[in-house]
């Protein structure tokens, strides 16, 4: 058997009947894609609605009975949280959770104006200390920069949330410059790469955690998220 296996993934032969039956695999795109739009959406509410109460209820009594516990959650007081996107949306939410539980915060965004705004809600919230820098994470530099302002000021790091994106709705048949795309994986990827690896070494010294917010976009394709799902 000599399957070879072709730029997209085909092997010879699955090539050979895509070619020798376009109308067949246009069919079955079309039946992957009505049950992606349809089908699924519904099936994730409901396995939610299912699913959340039993978690939260679990988490109530973890919290009830046993402090810490893997279910309550770490012990944030004293440490430091390094958060990318902080300055709206979902990274500007996980700034008010961390500062509830006591962690000194670094918000990395573009606007400088928003992420002041945001610092002043967390220390009214609870955190000792916001240290805010503007910078973009699609330029290595800037991300090396404040990741070492970061420790230079604090001295430590436990957190690094890598939350800064953007989101864009294409298919791909429809890019007609692929240069103009590549702003997308600059930001979407190596945002979340830059800024993890000047980060590691002080993560391992605090045996810390990287969380990166993803999306549901990345294992479930979408015909209008080709990069965004990437
Ligand atoms: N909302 C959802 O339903 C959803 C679902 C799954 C995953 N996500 C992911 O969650 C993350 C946050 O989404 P969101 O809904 O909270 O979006 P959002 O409200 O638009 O927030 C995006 C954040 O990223 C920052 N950002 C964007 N480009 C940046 C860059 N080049 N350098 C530095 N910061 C940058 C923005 O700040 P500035 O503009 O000030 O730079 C902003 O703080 C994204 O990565 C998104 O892909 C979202």
């Amino acid at each position: 058997m000599d399957a070879h296996v072709g730029m997209n993934g085909l092997d010879s032969f699955s090539m050979r009947v895509a070619l020798a039956h376009p109308s067949k695999c246009r069919a079955a795109m079309d039946v992957i894609h009505k049950f992606i739009h349809l089908v699924l959406p519904p099936v994730i509410v409901v396995t939610l609605c299912l699913i959340l109460p039993f978690i939260f209820t679990m988490k109530l009594v973890f919290s009830l009975i046993m402090r810490p516990s893997p279910l309550s959650g770490e012990n944030m007081s004293g440490k430091v949280v390094l958060i990318t996107g902080g300055s709206s949306g979902i990274g500007e939410h996980l700034a008010y959770e961390y500062a509830k539980g006591g962690a000194s915060l670094v918000l990395i965004a573009r606007r400088e104006n928003s992420l002041r705004e945001v610092a002043r809600k967390a220390v009214g919230l609870g955190s000792p200390d916001v240290l805010v820098v503007g910078a973009d994470v699609s330029k290595v530099d800037e991300c090396k920069q404040f990741v070492e302002a970061a420790v230079n000021h604090f001295g430590r790091l436990d957190h690094l949330v890598c939350n800064a994106g953007i989101i864009s709705f294409c298919a791909f048949k429809d890019v007609t410059s692929i240069a103009s795309c590549t702003s997308l994986m600059d930001i979407n990827f190596w945002g979340s790469f830059y800024p993890t690896y000047f980060a590691v070494p002080h993560l391992k010294r605090s045996k810390g955690k990287i969380i990166v917010n993803a999306s549901s976009s990345g294992w479930m394709g979408s015909p209008a998220m080709t990069f965004y799902g990437v």
